[in-house]
């Protein structure tokens, strides 16, 4: 590995220290805290320095217009939270790359033939409210308001109560078809979250498509009880019957084709070293490369969650807490930024979701990766180096210097 990322974005090294998890590692920025408002702020203020008007939509998303908003607009972006003890690259690396691409073509005169914008998408990763990618379903009306206005986080407050606090209407969230109709190309750029452009040697690849996926909230009731006083016998244990369920999870996702599927949260309520929990819920992250696959994948899963309950005396309820269908991006955008490259750019499919497969229902939409040594994402680990980000930068550069 060569230098960070941040010595060539300038960007990424004035974020490196907002939002950092000392207890996880990493990043922890979640919609509206105090480090992803300062994050926007960030934003904010990096777009105005480069002479963009920066709007609010209504749904918690920022756009940085470069001259006038309008029709057919060129829009590119990412989102600034992360997952609990993120990496700095996931996100982030969009959004300074787009601010740095915006800023290069600004010094060489170009001025665009078109709308052109940076966009910043809210909750992408669904850390706090559990469904990701929600500033973008709500724009495109994949969620309804009235289910996003609903959802909670951790500590019980709504998102109704989180955006009135930050001064955000809740009464206007909701579609907004006309900013989704003047969106002409919608490209993202992101670092590559697996390994494909360090097997390929490659710095830079286009998506293909991305894995159909879901998270799903499996919730077990049982008795409370005492961890001396009560029998092994008379027990009626949620964490035991939790625990069997997650232990059927991998041996179900390895018997069907190009399947994953994680358990990566759990919580057992009221959470004592000596009780017997009366609950615990964990969180099912499942994906796959073909729709129904995930649904026969997850289908199995909830009927060994149910053997186990009952097993184990406890009743279960499973929730869909989202659903997101495979991807495919489409060809033309793809075939235009290949050709504006000059046609050496590798395709990859990913299993990661994103904004721009949200988007790319109602808008042609692209996304660009960036080649991550470590492999590794979701975690410290995360990486990109110097002069991978600069070939990032400059691939989009070039995308907006043809398309705009
Ligand atoms: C977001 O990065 C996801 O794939 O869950
Ligand atoms: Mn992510
Ligand atoms: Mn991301």
């Amino acid at each position: 590995m060569t230098d960070s990322g941040a010595t060539v974005l300038p960007g990424l090294a004035e974020i490196a220290e907002v939002g950092r998890d000392t207890v996880r590692g990493g990043y922890s920025r979640h919609l509206l805290d105090g480090a992803e408002r300062d994050l926007r702020d960030w934003f904010v203020e990096r777009a105005e320095r480069l002479g963009l008007d920066v709007e609010h939509d209504r749904n918690g998303n920022t756009w940085a217009w470069w001259g006038a908003p309008g029709p057919d607009a060129f829009v590119t972006g990412s989102h600034l939270d992360s997952v609990p003890g993120g990496g700095a690259f996931d996100g982030p690396l969009g959004v300074v790359s787009a601010l740095d691409a915006v800023a290069r073509l600004q010094q060489e005169g170009h001025r665009p033939s078109r709308p052109t914008a940076i966009a910043v998408f809210a909750e992408e990763e669904g850390s706090r409210f559990g469904v990701a990618c929600l500033g973008s379903r709500l724009l495109s009306g994949a969620i309804s308001p009235e289910r996003a206005l609903a959802l909670t986080d951790v500590d019980g407050t709504s998102l109704e109560a989180v955006l009135t606090s930050a001064g955000i209407d809740p009464s206007a969230v909701g579609p907004d078809p006309d900013r989704l109709a003047g969106i002409g190309t919608f490209v993202e750029l992101h670092v590559e979250q697996g390994r494909g452009l360090v097997d390929l040697g490659s710095p830079v690849a286009l998506a293909s498509s991305i894995l159909g996926h879901g998270r799903w909230r499996f919730r077990f009731s049982g008795q409370g009880n005492h961890a001396g006083a009560t029998l092994m016998t008379d027990r009626r244990d949620p964490v035991v019957a939790a625990a069997a369920a997650i232990a059927a999870v991998p041996g179900i996702a390895r018997a069907a084709a190009d399947v994953r599927a994680t358990v990566g949260r759990l919580r057992a309520v009221p959470g004592g070293t000596n009780v017997i929990a009366s609950t615990a819920e964990f969180w099912l992250d499942a994906r796959a490369g073909e729709d129904t696959v995930t649904r026969t994948v997850v289908g199995a899963i909830v009927a060994a969650a149910e053997d186990a309950a009952t097993a184990n005396g406890c009743a279960l309820e499973v929730t869909e807490e989202s659903w997101s269908s495979r991807v495919d991006f489409p060809e033309g955008p793809r075939a235009a930024i290949d050709r504006v490259l000059e046609g050496d750019v590798p395709v990859l499919p990913t299993g990661a979701g994103h904004d721009a497969g949200v988007l790319s229902t109602h808008v042609p939409s692209a996304m660009l990766f960036v080649r991550n040594p470590t492999g590794v994402s979701h975690a410290p680990e995360e990486w990109s180096d110097a002069d991978d980000c600069a070939a990032g930068v400059e691939a989009l550069t070039t995308v907006m210097r043809a398309s705009t």
